[in-house]
């Protein structure tokens, strides 16, 4: 079994490669292969869909087996069996809106990182017992915004945040230049319309815009 800090390491190389990771609601799995594609081209290669729609596993599935340069990941696990059956679809990491007993048992068992939700400095202290360095701040604009997520960074030093929910391009510089974030995450980069009218150009567009944000 992997140890919590060796999966931090691997974990906080994938959020590395990228200031913006995109979180995917896929309706249709088909349109999963070239929406990865079409983000890898624009610079976004860690890439979470979420496990929202029935067509998510073999999302998860398709991209890990077919896209070139591509991490996926799995978002929205909310238990130990989503856990593993994204992990034995190919996901590379798991990320959960909040945290629970049984999310954090499942991922102690397994090799592959887990980002955990937490919105309050209690929740953020309880992981840090368990091990974590590096959590999901969620709902990011709900929960305060980025002055919030500011205000944790002092006493509880030594912990990084992927910020998500509520984040575009328009707010996305306030969190990637506080000391405690290491990348955001948003659904921007691929909107709906985009995807269901196959506007595969147009999301290289959004991604490389996107990537240029750690400039
Ligand atoms: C979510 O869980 O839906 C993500 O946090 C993305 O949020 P967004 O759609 O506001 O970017």
């Amino acid at each position: 079994m992997t140890g919590v800090s060796e999966k931090t390491e691997k974990l906080l190389s994938t959020l590395k490669l990228q200031p913006v990771v995109p979180v995917l609601i896929i309706e249709d799995a088909a349109s999963a292969v070239p929406l990865a594609r079409a983000l890898v081209a624009g610079g976004l290669k860690a890439i979470e869909i979420t496990m929202r729609t029935d067509a998510a596993l073999d999302a998860v599935r398709r991209v890990a087996g077919e896209v070139e340069g591509a991490v996926v990941g799995a978002g929205t696990i909310l238990n130990p069996s989503h856990f593993e059956a994204a992990v034995k679809a190919g996901s590379q990491f798991i990320v959960s809106p909040g945290t629970t007993r049984e999310l954090i048992h499942a991922a102690r068992a397994s090799d592959i990182p887990l980002l955990p939700g937490a919105a309050t400095a209690s929740e953020v202290m309880q992981l840090r017992e368990e091990g974590y360095q590096v959590l999901k701040f969620f709902p990011a604009e709900q929960a305060g915004g980025a002055a919030y997520l500011k205000s944790l960074s002092s006493p509880l030093a030594g912990t990084l945040f992927c910020p998500t929910g509520g984040i575009s391009l328009k707010n996305a510089r306030d969190y990637l230049s506080l000391p405690n974030v290491v990348c955001v995450g948003g659904s921007w980069v691929a909107p709906k319309e985009m995807v269901e009218a196959g506007d595969w150009a147009g999301i290289t567009r959004l991604a490389a815009e996107a990537c240029a944000l750690a400039g």
